[in-house]
């Protein structure tokens, strides 16, 4: 992306402790900031602990259901160090952890949840800057989108990747692996006692997954972005460098808060074309696409599917990561070299001169990096997949466009056509799948709607819809698959995701019926129904809205405001643009 400001080359200027936010709260010699002040010390905490000193909030996702969050209940005591040692006051606020691993119906239902109870926790309390910490798949998007919104000074501390799954000597990746041994159990080819090593394997520390998911795209992302320390989002979470990270960000964000060096200095829009660089260098998961819309918006930037189809297009897949690369994990990734090695391979895509959390530039951090496996992370001249890992189609079944990964599916089906079979519900797909009299030949195109933000509700990753029972028996891995649902980023397959507008809301996927023929051509970009528009006028004509969701709670909430899929999915009125600057609280 182009540059639309000036580089922040202003010298910081250090803050004054009197111009602290917190200083408003513990400062004044009168009755409200004498209660600040004594039930500090009603704590333990004696006045010489806070006075003068920027206060520094962490954000913890930990939860006793967040697997991948797990270390942080005690990893937060090494931030905590850090803070102390540079002269910061650390105080830890908990935040809901969306665990991909258990919540239900999905944790993107709650991402927008999480941002903005990142924003109100850092307004409401007297904070001068901020740790996040999260790592697990919308925990990334959620903190960012929150304080980036507040724009106090943030660094991000991701949780770092588990270690490679281990089973019968057999290296299992997050995900990935979950979905290939299933469909091996389904075809017989393994047996129920195998099935019970993967699942104890396939998992093996804390740390999000290993595989080049959600979790591993979005903290690559943030670290493009400029708002993750050096590296740090390739250690592994179990690795002790990850312990020296943390204290490292504690140290970091007071001097940020001396700066006064904002998430909105620092998330400009070239910073954004750096993270969509690095996502597609990284055969990044179609999740990150949604969150970086959302993200890049939130500060201000607007930013859509088509500047991603533009990066697709130029920047090559370099990393070696299932699932779109065939064999290594973010463990190898981290011994190659990391993605400061990624990124000193991208450099002619990346606009070195950003301002990251370092205070100094991209270019600078990334000087000199080294990449130690030229397997695990390609050159550009030898990349994974040459260019368009991802790509945008459009066309009269998505007229706002939807997304597929041609970098992790069979290449037959780049250009394909087929007989629609249509589902309107999970329940009824699950069942045709499973039934092998189902007369369904892999030239079908299968689809599922009523599954994207609103309709899912919360875009549930169902995208990759699973294989017919009978396919897979007769040898079959993959087959054109159609919905307005999002993928795990560690899912695979010719599955076209996200179509734009979704059906539940009368979207043209909410008018195709079984037997209608549907036409992907990737390399053209395109996507369509052969119905013709009379009849589509018909049908659109009789077309009924689904069942309202929800009718109260956050639920309600969520319906009402969620935006399409193209947007983001923030919500509208958390748009920066929505209404006037929120006041800071009057004390
Ligand atoms: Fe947490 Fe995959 S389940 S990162
Ligand atoms: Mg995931």
């Amino acid at each position: 992306l182009e540059a639309t400001e000036a580089p922040d080359s202003a010298q910081p200027r250090r803050k004054d402790p009197s111009e602290f936010r917190s200083a408003r709260w513990f400062g004044p010699a009168d009755l409200r900031s004498f209660g600040h002040r004594s039930r500090a010390m009603q704590m333990g905490y004696a006045p010489e602990e806070w006075t003068g000193k920027p206060v520094i909030a962490i954000v913890n996702t930990w939860s006793d259901l967040q697997p991948c969050h797990a270390h942080f209940k005690t990893r937060v005591d090494d931030v905590k160090r850090g803070i102390l040692m540079a002269g910061g006051f650390p105080v830890e606020l908990p935040a809901i952890s969306v665990s991909e691993s258990f919540v239900k119906p999905t944790t993107m239902m709650y991402r927008n949840m999480l941002a903005m109870e990142t924003e109100e926790l850092l307004r409401s309390h007297p904070v001068d800057g901020a740790v996040l910490m999260g790592g697990c798949d919308k925990s990334t998007p959620g903190l960012l989108l929150g304080a980036t919104s507040m724009d106090i000074p943030a660094i991000y501390l991701p949780a770092g990747p588990m270690l490679r799954g281990n089973w019968q000597g057999k290296v299992l990746g997050s995900g990935s692996d979950s979905w290939k041994y299933w469909d091996e159990l389904r075809a017989g080819k393994i047996t129920d006692q195998d099935w019970l090593g993967v699942e104890g394997g396939i998992a093996r520390s804390y740390g999000t997954c290993m595989t080049m998911g959600t979790a591993s795209t979005m903290t690559a992302i943030a670290e493009a972005a400029g708002m993750v320390l050096p590296g740090g989002s390739s250690i592994p979470a179990a690795d002790s460098g990850h312990i020296r990270l943390a204290s490292e960000s504690g140290r970091r964000i007071v001097e940020m808060v001396r700066e006064d060096l904002t998430p909105r200095r620092i998330q400009t829009r070239a910073a954004f074309g750096n993270a969509i660089a690095v996502a597609m260098a990284m055969g990044c998961s179609t999740n990150a696409i949604i969150h970086l819309i959302a993200m890049a918006r939130r500060a201000g930037h607007d930013v859509g599917l088509d500047d991603f189809e533009r990066y697709s297009r130029r920047v090559p897949v370099i990393g070696n990561v299932r699932p779109s690369g065939n064999q290594y994990l973010m463990e190898d990734f981290f011994y190659a070299g990391g993605i400061k090695g990624l990124m000193g391979r991208i450099r002619e895509h990346l606009d070195l001169s950003c301002l990251t959390v370092t205070g100094r530039t991209l270019g600078e951090n990334i000087e000199g990096a080294k990449v130690f496996n030229d397997d695990v992370i390609r050159t550009t001249a030898n990349p994974i997949y040459g260019e368009g890992s991802l790509a945008v189609l459009k066309g009269n079944l998505a007229p706002d466009g939807c997304v597929i990964k041609p970098a992790a599916m069979d290449q037959r089906f780049l250009k394909h056509s087929g007989p629609a079979v249509v589902f309107d519900d999970y329940p009824s797909m699950k069942k045709a799948v499973e039934d092998e009299s189902w007369d369904v030949t892999a030239d079908h195109v299968m689809v599922l709607r009523n599954a994207g933000p609103q309709g899912g509700p919360g875009m549930p990753e169902w995208g990759m819809l699973p294989m017919p029972k009978k396919l897979l028996k007769e040898g079959h891995r993959d087959m054109l698959r159609i919905s307005d649902a999002r993928m795990s980023g560690t899912s695979y397959g010719a599955c076209v995701l996200h179509v734009a507008p979704e059906s539940y809301v009368g979207g043209p996927l909410a008018l195709l019926r079984n037997g209608d023929t549907v036409a992907v051509d990737v390399d053209a970009r395109s996507i369509s129904m052969d119905v013709p528009e009379e009849e589509l006028a018909r049908r659109r004509a009789a077309w009924k809205q689904p069942e309202p969701r929800f009718e109260r709670g956050y639920g309600w909430v969520f319906t009402k405001h969620i935006q399409q899929a193209n947007e983001g999915c923030d919500f509208d009125f958390l748009r920066t643009e929505f209404g006037a600057p929120v006041p800071e609280p009057a004390i």
